[in-house]
C-alpha cells in the first residue's frame, strides 16, 4: 500500500484538488484508493460523499474528527484491501508537525500556484521538509506540482525557474481549468469526465503517475478504462474558450519531461544551491 501525502501550508494551492483527482485516477483504473482528510473543512469528505453508486467507490476517512468513543488508531484504520492512501492536509500545518505527517509517506506532493506569495510559502514548506522533517533529496519522496498554470505568463516562468532551483522534481504541471471545478461539484475527477472534454487535463497527470510508480510510461497497470462511459459530470458543456485557447499554445507536458523522470544523480545528496535560495527566501531558517 502506498501512502501519498498532499501538503502545503498555504490554503488554496490545490491540495484537495490534487488529492481527489489522484483518488479518481486510481479508482478509475481499478485500484482501491482511500482518502484520508485531515482538514477540518472536510472538502475531500464532501467530495467523496457526492459519488454515485455507478462510480468506483472511494472510501474516505474523516481524520479531522476527534471521536472520543473510539481509539485514534481505530478511527484511522484503512480497509485491508486498500492499494493507496491519499492524505489531504489542512492549511497552516506547523513545521513541528511535519515529521509526524510525513514519517510513513512514500511520496509527498506539494502543489504550488504561480504567484509571488505562493512561491515564497512553497520555499518555506520545502525548507521545512528538508530541515525539520529531515527528508533527504535522494530519497525522491518530495515532488512539486505547479498548479493552475497559465503558460506564457511571466509568473509561470518565474515559478518554473524557482522550482528548478529547489533541486526537487517538478512532477506535474497542471493547467488552470474549469474542468477541475466542474468535476469536483459532481464527486468525480477529470479522469472520470468524458475524454473529449478533459483530454488536455488528463494528459498532464502522466508525469505525476510515472513519478509515483517509477514506471516511465505513466501507467499504473490499468485494470479499468481511462474514462468510464457515462461518468461525465452532468451538464458538462464544451471546454471554456480560454482553456481551448490555452491548449492551442501549449505543448503537451510529455514534450517537457519533468525532472522526476530522472533517477537521482551521483551528487543527489550534495546540498544543492536550493538551500541558499531557501535560506534567502525564508528568514527563519
Ligand atoms: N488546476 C486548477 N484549475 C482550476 N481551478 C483549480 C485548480 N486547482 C484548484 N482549483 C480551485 O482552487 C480552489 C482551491 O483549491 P483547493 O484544492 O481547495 O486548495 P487547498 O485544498 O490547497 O485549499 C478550489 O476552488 C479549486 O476548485
Ligand atoms: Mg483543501
Amino acid at each position: 500500500m502506498q501512502r501519498i501525502v498532499v501538503l502545503n501550508p498555504k490554503g488554496g494551492s490545490g491540495k484537495t484538488t490534487i488529492a481527489i483527482n489522484l483518488a479518481s485516477y486510481l479508482a478509475s483504473r481499478g485500484h482501491r484508493p482511500v482518502l484520508m482528510d485531515f482538514d477540518p473543512q472536510g472538502s475531500s469528505v464532501r467530495w467523496a460523499k457526492k459519488r454515485q453508486p455507478a462510480q468506483p467507490p472511494i472510501p474516505v476517512i474523516a481524520a479531522f474528527e476527534k471521536d472520543s468513543r473510539t481509539t485514534r488508531s481505530f478511527q484511522l484504520r484503512v480497509p485491508d484491501d486498500a492499494t493507496h492512501v491519499i492524505v489531504d492536509t489542512p492549511a497552516a500545518v506547523e513545521p513541528r508537525q511535519l515529521p509526524d505527517i510525513t514519517r510513513d509517506a512514500h511520496k509527498i506532493l506539494v502543489p504550488v500556484l504561480p504567484s509571488d506569495i505562493d512561491i515564497h510559502t512553497c520555499s518555506r514548506c520545502i525548507g521545512d521538509l528538508l530541515l525539520v522533517a529531515k527528508i533527504r533529496r535522494d530519497e525522491n519522496r518530495i515532488g512539486v506540482i505547479a498548479n493552475r498554470v497559465r503558460r506564457n505568463t511571466l509568473m509561470y516562468q518565474a515559478l518554473i525557474r524557482f522550482l528548478h532551483t529547489l533541486g526537487i522534481p517538478i512532477v506535474a504541471i497542471i493547467r488552470d481549468s474549469q474542468n477541475y471545478v466542474r468535476a469536483a461539484e459532481h464527486g468525480i475527477g477529470v479522469h472520470e469526465m468524458k475524454s473529449y472534454l478533459a483530454r488536455s487535463d488528463v494528459e498532464q497527470w502522466a508525469p505525476l503517475v510515472s513519478w509515483l510508480t517509477g514506471e516511465p510510461d505513466g501507467t499504473l497497470s490499468p485494470r479499468g478504462t481511462a474514462a468510464a462511459p457515462g461518468q461525465e459530470a452532468p451538464g458538462e458543456g464544451a471546454p471554456e474558450s480560454g482553456d481551448a485557447a490555452q491548449d492551442a499554445q501549449e505543448p503537451p507536458v510529455a514534450a517537457q519531461p519533468p525532472r522526476a523522470a530522472q533517477p537521482p544523480g551521483p551528487n543527489a545528496d550534495v546540498p544543492a544551491p536550493a538551500d541558499e535560495i531557501i535560506a534567502a527566501a525564508v528568514p527563519a531558517l
